[in-house]
């Protein structure tokens, strides 16, 4: 490879994101536009979590994170989150042997302890399975929200402190961030919200600090590869300065 090519593959490199973070919202509104009941819609938005998926192992991405239930969601009518329940659990006994194929580790980030028993029991399962797998760290944020993270980070830390092992003093960011969900993970480069509506609602609070906001009027059950690719491009445009001047950002990648 000549230097030149070098450099425009390194170039072509950075330009990835190395975490995605999604809220993949619309389904509703997508069934509702086909006269369809609200489940169709999250049912469709299985498919677009498949595709996305298969986008992210194709262009090398490391981590993808998606918000699929939230904290605030229990909110809604008993029978549409009993439903939301089981397409979960029928859609985990379904897809997990193909991630595994595919060498996807899972992980489901959230306070679990809420689901049902059975789909507790699935959830460890399928993270025990594909634990050792490596092309893609795919994260599924269930009865998920930003301020439960930064409280269970908290109360571990209050826990240490109670326990003698710590010093309010040895508390700085780094130490809350190892303890708080994705502390593992580089921090999501690129964050997707489809449906139209743009906020935050209670995701990744303090991860999303320094990440690059995409929103989309695409209902998440069409959100498909193109869709993705124009993420990617939007990504791919901005240049991120941390706090520096562009001229400062612009003279380190010379
Ligand atoms: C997102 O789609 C999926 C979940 C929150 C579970 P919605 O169900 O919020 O779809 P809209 O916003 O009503 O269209
Ligand atoms: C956010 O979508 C949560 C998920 C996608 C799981 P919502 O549709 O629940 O968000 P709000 O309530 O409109 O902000
Ligand atoms: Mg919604």
């Amino acid at each position: 490879m000549s230097e030149s090519d070098q450099n425009s593959a390194a170039k072509v490199r950075r330009s990835i994101p190395r975490h995605v973070a999604i809220i993949m919202d619309g389904n509703g509104r997508w069934a509702k536009q086909r006269r369809l009941p609200r489940i169709a819609g999250h049912r469709a938005g299985v498919k677009s979590v498949r595709r996305v998926v298969e986008q992210c192992i194709e262009h090398d991405i490391e981590a993808l994170t998606v918000f699929a239930f939230s904290t605030e969601n229990w909110r809604r009518p008993q029978k549409e989150v009993g439903l939301l329940m089981e397409l979960f659990l029928t859609a985990l006994e379904r897809e997990v042997k193909k991630l595994h194929d595919h060498d996807v580790r899972m992980r489901i980030i959230g306070d679990r302890s809420r689901f049902p028993v059975k789909l507790q029991n699935r959830i460890g399962e399928a993270e025990r399975y594909t634990a050792e797998n490596r092309k893609l760290t795919f994260t599924i944020a269930a009865n998920y929200g930003g301020r439960w993270d930064i409280t269970q980070a908290v109360r571990k830390l209050a826990r240490a402190i109670e326990g003698g092992e710590l010093q309010a003093d040895q508390i700085d960011e780094k130490l809350l961030q190892s303890h708080l969900q994705l502390s593992d993970l580089p921090e999501p480069d690129l964050f997707i919200r489809t449906g139209g509506e743009q906020r935050v609602s209670n995701f990744l609070l303090w991860q999303l600090a320094y990440t690059e906001f995409y929103f989309t009027d695409t209902l998440w059950p069409d959100f498909g590869k193109e869709s993705f690719s124009a993420a990617l491009d939007s990504f791919a445009s901005r240049q991120r300065r941390f706090g520096r001047t562009s001229e400062q950002v612009e003279r380190q990648e010379a």
